[in-house]
C-alpha cells in the first residue's frame, strides 16, 4: 500500500491562484499581459516601503525580527492600542490558516459565506472542523440572520468577509451590532477587513472600536491591497490578549520575512500614497461602471478593488478569450457565479484595454 493523505485533504481542492504574468507571456507567446486577477495594487507600494526592503537587501543571512517589534508599536500608536493586541502573518492567509487551527477541535463546527473567501473553508477543513456555508442574499451580499440561524453547540468560529471577496458588497456598521449581539461570547467571530482601506461608504463599520465591547471578535487587515506588498506576505489581526496569545502559540517563530516587515512599517505612515490609490481606484472603478453599463452589463456595485461583472456568457469561455488577448481576470465559475467575471480595477490605461477586449470578445 502506498502513503496515504489524511482523510481531510479528500475534500479540499488546492487554491487555484490567479495565473502569474510571465507564465501567460511564454504560453501565448505575448509580450504585453495585464494581470486584473488578483486585487493587487496597479500603481505598486509606497516609495518608502520599496526604500525600505533595498536597505534590508543588506542582512538576507539574519533571521527576521520574529516578534515583529517595530510594525507592532507603530501599529499600537496607530490605533491606540497595547502592541500585544496585534498579531502578524505572512499574509492575512497566514493568520487565517491558524485561526482554525489555535481554536477548533475535530468535528467542531465554523460557518462562512458562500460565495466568500475560499480559503476559510480549506483551514477548516485542515483542522478536521465541519464548514457549514450560508449562501449570500438575492443581492449577493451576507445573509447574517441566516447565517446566525446556524449556530449549533458545536460552533466555534464564524467568518464574515466586509467587503466581501469575491462580490465587493458590504454590510453596514447597525447590521453587524445587530449580528454580533446575536452570538455567543465563546463563538469567535472573524472580521476579514482586507479592503477596508478601499471602502468609500460612511455606512461601513469601524469594528476596532468593538474590541471594547465584544471578548469574540478579531478583525484581519492586510498589506497586500492598498499598501500594494502582496508579494512580501504580511498580515496582521487585532483582537484582545486571550485571543491574541492563543494564536502565538500556533505560528512558528519567524512566520513574517524581514523584508515585509520594514515595507509595512515604512508604508503605514505614508497617507499621500494610500489616498493616491483610494482616489485612482474610485475614480477607474467609475469608468468600469459606465463601461458595464453602456454595454448592458449588470456588475454588482463594490466596495474594494475589483468589480463583479455579469457578461451573461460563460465565464470560462469569456476568461480564456480575455486571455488569448493578453488580459488576465477571475472566472466566476470558481466562485460559483457562472456567468460573472471578477476584474481588478487596475489603472485608466489597463481598464481601457479590458473593456475594449471585452466588447471584442462578447
Ligand atoms: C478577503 C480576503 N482575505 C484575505 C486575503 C489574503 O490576502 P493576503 O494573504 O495577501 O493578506 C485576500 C486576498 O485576496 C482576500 O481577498
Amino acid at each position: 500500500m502506498s502513503v496515504q493523505m489524511r482523510d481531510a485533504l479528500n475534500s479540499i481542492a488546492p487554491y487555484v491562484p490567479g495565473k502569474p504574468i510571465e507564465e501567460v507571456k511564454r504560453e501565448l507567446g505575448l509580450k504585453k499581459v495585464i494581470k486584473l486577477a488578483s486585487n493587487e495594487n496597479p500603481l505598486g507600494c509606497s516609495p518608502k516601503a520599496r526604500e525600505a526592503i533595498i536597505k534590508t537587501l543588506e542582512t538576507p543571512a539574519l533571521y527576521p525580527d520574529g516578534n515583529c517589534t517595530d510594525l507592532r508599536n507603530a501599529l499600537a500608536k496607530k490605533f491606540g492600542l497595547k502592541p500585544t493586541q496585534f498579531f502578524f502573518g505572512a499574509g492575512s492567509d497566514g493568520i487565517i490558516e491558524m485561526i482554525p487551527k489555535a481554536f477548533m477541535n475535530p468535528g467542531d463546527e465554523s460557518i462562512m459565506a458562500f460565495p466568500s473567501f475560499p480559503l476559510y473553508e480549506t483551514n477548516i477543513k485542515l483542522a478536521d472542523g465541519i464548514c457549514v456555508q450560508v449562501p449570500l442574499d438575492k443581492n449577493y451580499c451576507f445573509d447574517l440572520a441566516a447565517m446566525a440561524e446556524k449556530l449549533s453547540q458545536k460552533t466555534k468560529i464564524i467568518w464574515l468577509c466586509n467587503p466581501n471577496n469575491p462580490t465587493g458588497t458590504m454590510y453596514t456598521k447597525d447590521q453587524q451590532d445587530e449580528f454580533l449581539q446575536k452570538i455567543p461570547e465563546d463563538v469567535l467571530v472573524v472580521l476579514d477587513e482586507a479592503y477596508y482601506e478601499y471602502v468609500t461608504r460612511k455606512d461601513y463599520p469601524e469594528s476596532v472600536e468593538l474590541l471594547n465591547k465584544y471578548t469574540n471578535v478579531i478583525i484581519l487587515r492586510t498589506f497586500s491591497k492598498i499598501y500594494g506588498l502582496a508579494s512580501a506576505r504580511i498580515g496582521y489581526a487585532i483582537s484582545n490578549e486571550k485571543i491574541i496569545g492563543a494564536l502565538e502559540k500556533v505560528r512558528s517563530p519567524f512566520n513574517v520575512n524581514t523584508y515585509a516587515q520594514v515595507a509595512a512599517t515604512a508604508s503605514l505612515d505614508d497617507e499621500a500614497f494610500k489616498m493616491l490609490s483610494y482616489t485612482t481606484n474610485k475614480q477607474n472603478k467609475e469608468f468600469l461602471y459606465q463601461a458595464f453599463e453602456a454595454m448592458g452589463l449588470p456588475y454588482l456595485p463594490s466596495e474594494t478593488n475589483f468589480i463583479m461583472v455579469d457578461v451573461k456568457k460563460n465565464s470560462k469561455e469569456v476568461f480564456q478569450s480575455l486571455l488569448r488577448k493578453g488580459i488576465i481576470v477571475r472566472p466566476g465559475n470558481i466562485f460559483g457565479m457562472d456567468t460573472w467575471l471578477r476584474v481588478t480595477i487596475g489603472t485608466k490605461e489597463e481598464c481601457e484595454i479590458f473593456v475594449e477586449a471585452l466588447k471584442e470578445v462578447l
